[in-house]
């Protein structure tokens, strides 16, 4: 096994998922501010500490993605981050994407932030990370995603993951389809989610990306949420596993789910079901890249209180031991 074939499987291994705690600084303001918090440097970052300092969740989560700030500045207790995770046997991922840009009349992005990025990886290398995420985002529609979205950023996904490879970092692949923006039906988001993966995949192997070597973190294939029909868990799971029969190549070990704005107790219970249903029956790991899934609750006793830190930390160490036992 090689070491990029390595960092993916410990980070898929023993029913452990990954923490997706690198909200760029606007989606932590948005994020903070729904909790009534001030967006402060020191505020983003006592909030990681609080999750990194949770007691046992080295038992459930083996990887953090963390955005570049939170990896660069000590911690309101002074210690940096990076030394709390080596401890804790916790591996080090980096966000590299730096946001998108508008297109097609605004309607759609592609994803900025290749070109510094070998400049970049060595001093992330330095800073202890050994796997990065790059987030390709899809709108959901009648025209939506339009071939231009899918090529460019197919492409951009292709050239993120081969510079990481490169770099002996190990690339998460999150194309994301917003499939609970809307009230299409989950014929739709199928559709779109197929169309995705197909052309991701079409172009990883065009640019020679080791396969073995990264680990998907796509969208379940869900209805819009103002779609009159909503399908019950086994739909979702069928049609979600039915895409990634179609369109994920066997060698690729893990598969990493965002929880794209569902609900923690949603998030855990559909990937309870896929793991219950096609553990073992499919080539890939079925796991977890949560963000909001994980965090939300916690982030909510929170606060920003510092007498409403334990009970945080116990929801936060909770959710983390369902999400895991969801892949068990
Ligand atoms: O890029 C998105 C995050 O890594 C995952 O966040 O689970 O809240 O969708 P989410």
């Amino acid at each position: 096994m090689n070491q990029l074939q390595e960092i993916a499987r410990k980070l898929i291994d023993d029913n452990k998922g990954i923490l997706a705690a690198d909200e760029s600084l606007k989606t932590m303001t948005k994020r903070l501010a729904a909790v009534g918090v001030e967006s402060t440097l020191e505020n983003r970052s006592l909030w990681r500490q609080i999750m990194v300092e949770t007691e046992g969740i080295e038992n459930y989560i083996s990887g953090i993605i963390l955005y570049d700030e939170t990896l660069r500045h000590p911690l309101p207790n002074g210690k940096m981050i990076s030394d709390i995770l080596k401890v804790k046997g916790i591996l080090i991922g980096i966000k590299t994407d730096e946001g998108t840009y508008k297109f097609n009349e605004g309607e759609e992005t592609f994803t900025l932030g290749l070109d510094r990025l070998e400049t970049r990886y060595k001093e992330y290398k330095l800073m202890g990370a050994v796997f990065a995420k790059w987030r390709a985002v899809y709108k959901v529609g009648k025209s939506f995603p339009s071939k231009t979205v899918l090529v460019a950023n197919a492409i951009g996904l292709a050239q993120y993951a081969l510079m990481t490879q490169r770099a002996g970092l190990m690339p998460i692949v999150e194309p994301e389809v917003l499939v609970l923006e809307g009230d299409h039906n989950i014929e739709v988001s199928e559709k779109a989610t197929e169309e995705v993966l197909e052309t991701v995949f079409e172009w990883l192997t065009k640019f020679k990306v080791d396969l073995s070597g990264i680990l998907l973190k796509p969208n379940m294939v869900l209805a819009g949420k103002n779609n009159s029909h909503q399908p019950l868990i086994e739909e979702i799971v069928n049609r979600t596993i039915k895409v990634f029969r179609e369109t994920v190549p066997p060698e690729v070990p893990g598969i990493v789910f965002l929880s794209g704005g569902l609900g923690p107790e949603e998030a855990t219970t559909y990937l309870k079901e896929m793991n219950h249903r096609y553990k073992n029956k499919v080539p890939w790991r079925l796991s977890f890249s949560y963000g909001r899934a994980l965090q939300q609750e916690a982030l909510k006793a929170w606060s920003g209180k510092p007498e409403n830190v334990k009970e945080a930390q116990k929801l936060f160490f909770e959710r983390c031991q369902k999400v895991s036992a969801a892949c068990s």
